[in-house]
């Protein structure tokens, strides 16, 4: 038995937030974001709008692509790092607000980046047992909460229409490495058992670092006491930290690792990969990873030129646009792959 993308969908916000909504109140350019990470323009959700809002809008559209209803599912996936809650994750509120059978178990991961793909891992492990026959897995992450929204980033969606105070302006513009690059956005799959043998899921591998967590991570949490401060949130000391040249280094060289990896496992090669839907971080990042494997550019979409980087969602979005477009076709053996906090990456193999 395999297991298949039976359908999928994205949710994306309204807002569309291009470079130089950002240059308004930050030290930055279109010039500088564009030639340095691809980046044209990403969305932001309103508030009210989190990641779990995000993943149902992709869910929603994945179980009417899939021809499914709520009821046809065993169970759900979550990955995101953005929970709407500290605790619990997004699958409880899915499943309550989007009409799930009452006790049906929902499963919430983390893995960052990387959580869409160990979010496949799972499904296919779980329907692999025998236990579950159809799972839905959401990757979502709304990444505004996490920007420091006092500082007049209100104007970024026209919630508030003013220039930012000199102090403002040189807070936000110490975040610019990472605020530039990233969106909110989801995207969701009706996964499920066939006994169709020639499609389905192929091999994978996944990889974890955790010697390397301040390359990438959130300060905050149970070590704390209390765990946030009012001085936490005035310092930025909960805005996340990276170490963009690390990460950087880490991604060009561990994905093709893993891409090389799953396709050894599989008995295949690298030339043989039709689509590599790549974790979309930065457009250098891409363009370096396709060059290292060998893969021409046409086999390496991307879109982060629309929506940045959405965490556990870029990878099922992408995947999503290219099936609708006709770049992903019946037949093709699709490679995913990514690399992001903790570190966690990895990559699989899907014949569509
Ligand atoms: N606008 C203008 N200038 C900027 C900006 C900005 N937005 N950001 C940084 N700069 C400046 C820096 O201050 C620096 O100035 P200096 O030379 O005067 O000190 C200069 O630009 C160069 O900075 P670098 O950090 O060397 O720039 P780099 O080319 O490395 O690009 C970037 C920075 C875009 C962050 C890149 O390193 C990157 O993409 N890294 C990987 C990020 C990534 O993959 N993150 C994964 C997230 S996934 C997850 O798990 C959540």
């Amino acid at each position: 038995m395999k297991s298949v993308i039976a359908g999928s969908g994205i949710g994306v916000p309204r807002n569309v937030v291009p470079n130089d909504k950002l240059a308004r109140i930050m030290d930055t350019s279109d010039e500088w974001i564009r030639t340095r990470s691809g980046v044209v323009e990403r969305r932001y959700a309103d508030p009210g709008q989190g990641s779990a809002e995000l993943g149902m809008m992709a869910a929603e559209a994945a179980l009417a692509a899939a021809g499914r209803a709520p009821a046809d599912i065993d169970a759900i996936i979550f990955a995101t790092m953005t929970p709407n809650f500290y605790f619990p994750g997004n699958g409880p509120v899915v499943q309550a607000k989007m009409g799930f059978p009452e006790s049906m178990p929902t499963f919430d991961i983390r893995q960052q980046c990387s959580g869409f793909l160990y979010g496949f891992e799972l499904a296919d492990t779980l329907i692999q047992s025998g236990k579950y026959k159809r799972l839905l897995l959401i990757g979502a992450d709304a990444h505004t909460p996490l920007l420091p929204w006092q500082k007049g980033w209100a104007t970024t969606i026209g919630l508030e229409d003013r220039e930012v105070t000199p102090e403002e302006y040189e807070f936000n513009t110490k975040i610019r490495d990472r605020a530039v690059l990233f969106g909110d956005g989801a995207g969701a799959m009706v996964i499920e058992g066939s006994e169709n043998g020639a499609r389905g899921f192929v091999a994978s591998k996944l990889f974890t670092d955790g010697s390397n967590i301040e390359a990438l991570y959130m300060r905050g949490g149970s070590q704390r006491r209390p765990w946030v401060t009012p001085e936490n949130v005035e310092s930025g000391d909960l805005i996340p930290d990276m170490s963009g040249r690390e990460v950087f280094k880490q991604a060009v060289s561990r994905m093709p690792e893993a891409v090389r990896a799953v396709c050894g496992a599989a008995d295949a090669k690298v030339d043989d990969i039709d689509v590599l839907i790549i974790h979309q971080a930065n457009l250098r990042i891409v363009e370096g990873v396709a060059k290292q494997l060998g893969l021409p550019m046409e086999k390496v979409p991307h879109n982060i030129e629309r929506y940045g980087n959405t965490t556990a969602g870029t990878l099922p979005i992408l995947y999503h646009e290219c099936v609708a477009d006709g770049r992903i076709k019946p037949g093709m053996l699709v490679c995913f792959t990514a690399l992001g906090s903790g570190l966690h990456w990895g990559a699989a193999l899907y014949r569509t």
